[in-house]
């Protein structure tokens, strides 16, 4: 069924209900939008224009939704949710990518809460369920006028038959559960679990406990592709302070801060 601005809309209500006091982020303005390119580009544009935190930008269908590492996102028009929300945190940039780590979180919760089965965290924020990927997340800094401002980009699969999805490895919430899927209702309870998730975002405490507990690439061994080297092989041994993938590999431990992880095997 196609989002409407009024479902739309009720789901951020749901937020509202859901958020208590300390929430850090309020929705400002929401743009629902049949066809664009990419909701990451048009936040981004907003931003620079002057929008403020709380822009939420859903896309019906994107002709040129973006990944990370130069990727693309492919989804029919009206299968998953393609949002982003802009952001402008009030915390230093060294603590911005807990923001994306949460919100990779915020996503596996809302899917555990929708009967998706082994929905965890790849880091640093694709979702898998069943080791599949059902959501990935593209967070982008943007300079504007007014300040550098975080652009948090969610695709996340919810009707796509395995016909529809671009990958094998690729799963939905419908192949997934075996059921069909409110795409406003997954909207709201993702808005409400990234309210919660970008509050744990401020506390290193609460942010490093949610975030291991949820991603399933500690104790693997994996294979890492680096932006400008040669991939390398070892065992995800855990997350450090600024939120970087520490690999066992060669005698060393090196913390990673980019590049695309495979799970390959549990270390024992
Ligand atoms: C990845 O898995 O590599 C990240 C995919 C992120 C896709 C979302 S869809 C909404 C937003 N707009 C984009 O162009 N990309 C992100």
């Amino acid at each position: 069924m196609p989002l409407t601005h009024a479902a739309v809309a009720a789901a951020s209500e749901a937020l509202e209900v859901s958020r208590d006091a300390a929430a850090v982020f309020a929705l400002a303005e929401i743009v629902l939008l049949d066809v664009t390119d990419s909701t990451n580009k048009y936040a981004a544009e907003r931003a620079r224009d002057g929008a403020a935190t709380g822009l939420l930008v859903v896309a019906e269908q994107q002709t040129s939704g973006r990944g990370r590492l130069d990727r693309r996102w492919e989804s029919p028009a009206g299968a998953g949710l393609t949002l982003s929300l802009l952001l402008r945190p009030d915390v230093p940039a060294d603590e911005w990518p807990w923001i994306g780590l949460m919100a990779a979180v915020a996503v596996a919760d809302t899917l555990t809460a929708h009967g998706v089965a082994r929905a965890a965290v790849k880091w640093p924020n694709d979702v898998l369920a069943g080791g599949h990927k059902i959501a990935g997340l593209l967070n982008e800094r943007v300079e504007t006028p007014s300040g550098p401002a975080l652009i948090l980009g969610i695709g996340l699969n919810i009707d796509q038959s395995a016909a529809e999805l671009p990958l094998p490895t690729a799963t939905s919430m419908r192949l997934a559960t075996g059921s069909a899927h409110n795409r406003a209702g997954v909207l709201a309870s993702l808005l409400a679990q990234l309210s919660q998730a970008l509050q744990r975002a401020a506390d290193p405490q609460a942010r490093r406990t949610a975030y291991l507990q949820s991603c399933a690439t500690i104790g693997q061994i994996v294979r890492v592709e680096l932006p400008a080297e040669a991939p390398l092989t070892g065992e995800a041994r855990g997350i450090d302070a600024q939120g970087r993938l520490l690999v066992a590999t060669g005698g060393r431990v090196r913390p990673i801060s980019a590049g695309d992880v495979v799970h390959v095997r549990p270390a024992r």
